[in-house]
């Protein structure tokens, strides 16, 4: 303990648009920078990553109003696998403990909500010093039969769950913008004031979008932080303490 868990969005990542494209410089970049943080048993970190171009594509092609095939299913869950893959490496190759967690594998979605999930395994990991690597999957759905589940989801319920100190959302963008500037905190006491400025999904993300982030992040009571991932250091930065980006919060008592 303390627990922190930072989330690497899709767009960091990869090229969001198209095939399947990785940005392999940005991961060894990230992975440096985690390394910077020296995640152990006493320092625990969970790291969770977007799908980007391994995993909107692919779910759009499988949507329709029956729901995903077993087919489709099976091909979404590969392909953000593969990612997944490509970001253990860069870890380990920085010599962090990465171990892979696939959501699709142990965990239950009820119209597209986590309702179920193992999570000793992951406390086990986090107590030997490793860092549990999570990401955004398709999932069976009690309700629908199989929902995409975000890693933004991911990062709320863990938080919650697990009662980390701290959350980041590591995005492609500095946080999240009114009028051009960039609001400093969002709090269920502003959320109504500032929520016409919050974009929807943009078409390509079949998740969330900026909205979607912060009505994961406001339910939650630590502090969580939306700040630029693709810029050199802030992952860096974020792990090291600082506030970046946007703070959101569920109150306006820092830390409460
Ligand atoms: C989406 O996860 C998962 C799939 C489409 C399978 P996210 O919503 O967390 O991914 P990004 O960060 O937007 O790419």
């Amino acid at each position: 303990m303390p627990l922190t868990i930072l989330k690497l969005g899709g767009s960091v990542l990869t090229e969001k648009t198209g095939a399947p494209t990785p940005e392999p410089e940005a991961i060894n970049r990230c992975a440096r920078e985690i390394a910077s943080f020296h995640p152990s048993a006493d320092n625990q970190l969970i790291l969770i990553h977007g799908a980007g171009s391994f995993g909107h594509p692919q779910a759009r092609k499988h949507n329709s109003p029956e729901g995903f095939t077993n087919f489709g299913m099976i091909e979404i869950h590969r392909s953000v696998k593969s990612l997944n893959d490509l970001v253990i490496k860069a870890l380990i190759e920085n010599d962090i403990p990465a171990a892979p967690v696939h959501p699709f594998s142990y965990m239950i979605a009820e119209d597209a909500r986590i309702v179920d999930m193992q999570t000793a395994q992951i406390k086990m990991m986090l107590e030997r010093g490793m860092v549990p690597v999570l990401h955004g999957d398709v999932v069976m759905d009690r309700t629908t039969g199989a929902s995409i589940i975000s890693g933004d989801q991911l990062v709320a319920y863990l938080a919650a769950r697990l009662r980390a100190a701290r959350a980041g959302l590591g995005t492609a963008v500095d946080g999240v913008f009114a009028d051009g500037t960039v609001i400093p905190v969002i709090t269920s006491e502003n959320f109504d004031a500032v929520r016409h400025h919050l974009r929807e999904s943009d078409g390509v993300d079949v998740t969330s979008g900026m909205l979607g982030k912060v009505l994961e992040l406001i339910r939650i009571d630590i502090d969580s932080y939306i700040f630029n991932a693709s810029k050199e250091n802030m992952i860096a930065r974020f792990l090291a303490g600082e506030e970046l980006g946007t703070r959101v919060t569920k109150t306006m008592e820092k830390g409460k």
